[in-house]
Parts: C-alpha cells; sequence; structure tokens
C-alpha cells in the first residue's frame, strides 16, 4: 500500500517539475505572446490585418537575420524603429529585452 502511494506522489509531482523547467526556458516567448504577437504573429509572420496596417511589418525570417543579430535587435527594443515599432525599454527590464531578442532570433532562425 505505501508502494502505491509513493508512485502516486511522484505520478503527480513530476509533470510540476517539469513545466517549471518548461516555464524558464520559454520566459522569452511568454513575454513576446504578452508584447509583440499582436503585431508580429504568434511565429513572427505578421498576421494579414496588421500588415495592412504597418506595410513595413516584415516576418522574422532568414533575411532578417542576416542582417539583425542579437545585439542588433536588443537595440531596436531599446530605441525603437519607425513611428510604429516603440521602444519598450521603459516597459521591460534589460533581462526580459533581452529574452525576447533571444526568442526573436529563434524564431527567425526556424524559417
Ligand atoms: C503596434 C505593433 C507592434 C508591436 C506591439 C511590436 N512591433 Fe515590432 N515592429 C512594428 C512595425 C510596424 C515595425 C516596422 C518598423 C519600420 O521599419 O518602420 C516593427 C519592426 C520591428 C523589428 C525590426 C524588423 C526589421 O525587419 O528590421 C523588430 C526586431 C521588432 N519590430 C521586434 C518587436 C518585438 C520583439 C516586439 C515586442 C517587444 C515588437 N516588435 C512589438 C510593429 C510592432
Amino acid at each position: 500500500m505505501k508502494r502505491i502511494r509513493i508512485a502516486v506522489l511522484s505520478l503527480a509531482v513530476l509533470p510540476l517539475m517539469m513545466s517549471r523547467v518548461a516555464a524558464q526556458a520559454t520566459g522569452g516567448k511568454d513575454l513576446y505572446d504578452a508584447n509583440c504577437k499582436k503585431c508580429h504573429g504568434v511565429l513572427g509572420v505578421p498576421p494579414k490585418l496588421m500588415k495592412e496596417k504597418f506595410p513595413k511589418l516584415a516576418p522574422f525570417d532568414a533575411a532578417f537575420l542576416a542582417k539583425n543579430n542579437v545585439d542588433a535587435i536588443v537595440g531596436i527594443l531599446n530605441k525603437g524603429k519607425g513611428t510604429d515599432m516603440k521602444p519598450v525599454k521603459d516597459k521591460l527590464s534589460a533581462a526580459e529585452i533581452a529574452s525576447i531578442a533571444a526568442y526573436v532570433k529563434e524564431l527567425a532562425s526556424k524559417k
């Protein structure tokens, strides 16, 4: 009986531990989803309506990555770009900006 209880307990705890690890690894994704997804799209491809509203929106893809490394992305997040890409440095910490930039690079390198 005791052994069964231990087995049930570890089955219950394991997903909890795993979800905590996943949450750490996806910090950039959560921040991106909360702050960027609306305009840039869930996978870095702007939704059609946004593209119509902001014609300069370009997908995060290989061509984007060829022109922008992580430092350049951090720079855009700190300073903004054009009239519609607002800087986020007053809203997010340097660490948060760094993890979003890494996530944007990850999205771009998948295309
Ligand atoms: C209100 C819509 C909007 C939101 C929200 C937004 N952006 Fe943008 N973003 C734009 C537009 C529009 C441009 C194009 C600006 C230009 O070139 O004039 C742009 C440009 C960029 C660029 C440069 C792309 C290139 O091809 O040079 C990067 C990188 C970027 N955004 C990242 C982000 C990230 C990361 C976030 C979230 C923190 C974010 N943006 C939030 C609208 C948005």
